[in-house]
């Protein structure tokens, strides 16, 4: 959660700055700022409540020159969002500014030993302490900046990612980072440095990921110089970025939600690029072969996540206990981490997260290895937090996923468990060989599959034009769709501010089914497999209630479309697969209703991409 950006170097730092928050804004956008020192050594800040776009109406006509500075877009922990509590924020002496992404915990501490120091706050953010309590130890010690820094950070309690910049010394950029992420990127003869790589992509390749507790400084003309919190020095490890520019653009699309929903064909092969071979009967997925041992004795697999990812947990649940026979928890990382669980030894717990960044599920990670689990992560973010601290596991590889309601990231997770559960099922024997060849081939289709429901947009759009202006939207769906249902609803509510809700389908007569009225559009999964009659009678409760039902089917059936007003037909499926294919259909209608209703699709009100707080 937020974006920070930061420059120095011979170029403007003011249009890198901007570009960068813009590319980063789906890490937060209650405000954003910029500070930049010019060739005078004067210190602009301008900062201001809302988006990046308010940002740059504020500071037209201003004096933006200079060619070090540092940029932030925030998503409020501590302050509402306001001018006063947008980043950077200044010092006591006003020298020195700092941007901030994470949570000082033990803030309020030092914000009453400082008042009682003289200090004046004109923020209420933790982020106007550290860097109060920076300057104060820079003057009082008569050190470096970097140094400052480092001390500072040693009475902090919390997660981190700032950078600093002073009046004083327009050479330098001093940066650390704990629990949230940083990456610098190394130009010719200029630094970046950002939350994420996008905002540097595009002008070096060349990059170094700070771990916790380093603190970098960068300095005009010099070499990047890396110590940690114990002052020992660090030898920065320079990698190359795999990343490429077109993949964080939107490419022609009116939305990223709208690019990512139709990249699925692509990032689902991706996904499973070189790890299946249906011909050969061949799936080979390093995280669990590396596990292979743990895998053949484990007793139980613990899911934890967040979100969307929880969903695609809870598909994992079906997938593991169907093909691998093995019994299967689905956790939310933040009850789990604070619950004093019971995990054994011969646990494994699979964290899922697209960002590989969220909090809570980095904190229950923590918990699973303190506790001698094997932890495995499926994460879409190479060499994010998450992928860094499980003990192996398996990258999605969807590319960049920028709309904050997830999409490609829910399938990729989905086909990656898919190879899991074969996998496992081969090494614990629990799958008959013609069963698991078929299953095979029937993965190797889903991008066909989904190309074909891609097509049917027009008709979901249509779909969407009906039902627009409902306040309330229940979901439905059985047995591996019903997390299918919680994600549909999770999707329209996200991003069109309706109030929706996912349920087993059954389920629904104890309790939704008095919410149903000629007015509720009823949205159910009623694809061809074990559990069709069964969702046929649920779909006629709802109908002798006077509900609207919306169906998804298979290409062909007879009987839903017969009472159903409208049905969507997606092309037939392996049972156990059918979620890959028919969460689609309701992306595209919760994208359409919330285009429609004028919603801001990409960045809906108060959410964030990566949620770095628990
Ligand atoms: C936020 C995002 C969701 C995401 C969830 C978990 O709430 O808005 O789209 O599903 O975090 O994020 P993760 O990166 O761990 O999958």
């Amino acid at each position: 959660m937020c974006g920070i950006v930061g420059y120095i170097g011979n170029r403007e730092a003011y249009p890198i700055l901007i570009k960068g928050l813009q590319r980063l804004e789906y890490r937060g956008y209650d405000s954003a700022g910029v500070a930049m020192i010019d060739k005078n050594g004067s210190l602009n800040v301008f900062k201001k409540k809302g988006k990046v776009a308010e940002l740059v109406a504020f500071a037209k006509e201003n004096n933006t020159s200079g060619n070090i500075g540092v940029g932030h877009t925030r998503w409020a922990t501590h302050g509402e969002p306001n001018d006063v509590n947008s980043h950077p924020h200044y010092s006591q002496s006003k020298n020195l500014v700092m941007i901030h992404n994470g949570i000082i915990e033990n803030y309020a501490a030092i914000k009453e030993n400082l008042i009682k120091r003289g200090h004046n706050f004109l923020s209420q953010t933790d982020t106007e302490v550290l860097v109060h309590l920076i300057e104060e130890i820079q003057l009082h010690e008569k050190c470096k900046l970097s140094v400052a820094v480092q001390t500072a950070l040693n009475q902090i309690i919390g997660a981190y990612a700032i950078v600093v910049l002073d009046k004083n010394d327009p050479n330098v950029l001093v940066a650390a980072k704990k629990g949230s992420p940083m990456v610098i990127g190394i130009g010719e003869d200029d630094f970046f440095i950002a939350s994420d790589a996008s905002p540097i992509i595009e002008y070096t390749k060349n990059v170094v990921y700070l771990e916790d507790e380093q603190v970098a400084s960068l300095r005009r003309g010099e070499q990047l110089k890396i110590r940690n919190l114990k002052d020992k020095e660090i030898t920065p490890f320079i990698q190359e970025l795999t990343l490429e520019l077109e993949s964080i653009e939107k490419g022609g699309y009116d939305h990223f939600m709208l690019k990512e929903i139709y990249e699925q064909p692509r990032s689902v092969l991706d996904s499973m690029r070189g790890r299946l071979n249906a011909s050969t009967g061949e799936i080979k997925l390093g995280g669990v072969e590396d596990h292979r041992k743990k895998f053949e004795k484990a007793k139980r697999i613990i899911f934890v996540a967040c979100g969307t990812s929880w969903h695609a947990c809870l598909v994992g649940e079906y997938l593991f206990e169907e093909m691998g026979r093995i019994p299967v928890e689905v956790e939310y990382a933040s009850e789990f981490r604070y619950r004093n669980p019971v995990i054994y030894e011969d646990d494994i717990v699979i964290a899922i997260s697209q960002s590989g960044e969220t909090a809570d599920t980095l904190a229950a990670i923590e918990l699973a290895k303190s506790k001698g689990a094997l932890v495995l992560g499926i994460c879409n973010v190479v060499g994010s937090t998450i992928a860094r601290a499980t003990h192996g596991g398996s990258y999605t590889h969807a590319g960049p996923e920028i709309g904050v309601a997830s999409t490609k990231a829910f399938t990729a997770q989905i086909t990656v468990l898919t190879l899991m559960a074969l996998e496992l099922a081969k090494v614990r024997g629990t799958l008959a060989e013609s069963r698991f060849r078929q299953l095979l081939y029937e993965v190797e289709a889903i991008p066909t599959k989904i190309e074909e429901v891609l097509k049917l947009n027009d008709k979901i759009k249509e779909i969407a034009y009906q039902y627009k202006d409902s306040t309330n939207a229940l979901y439905l769906g059985r047995g591996v769709s019903f997390p299918v249902a919680l994600e549909g609803a999770l999707k329209l509510k996200e991003i069109s501010y309706i109030h929706a809700e996912g349920y087993p389908a059954a389920e629904m007569k104890h309790g939704p089914i008095a919410l149903i009225d000629d007015e509720m559009p009823v949205f159910v999964i009623a694809t061809k497999g074990a559990n069709y009659e069964k969702v046929v009678s649920n779909i006629q409760e709802v109908k002798a209630r006077k509900g609207k039902i919306i169906a998804v089917v298979t290409a062909g059936d007879k009987d839903v479309k017969k009472v159903a007003d409208y049905a969507i037909e997606i092309p037939e499926t392996d049972e156990l697969l059918v979620p890959l294919v028919a969460v689609v259909p309701w992306q595209l209608l919760s994208y359409h209703i919330a285009v429609m209703r004028g919603c801001n699709v990409d960045q809906p009100r108060n959410l964030a991409k990566s949620v770095t707080v628990e």
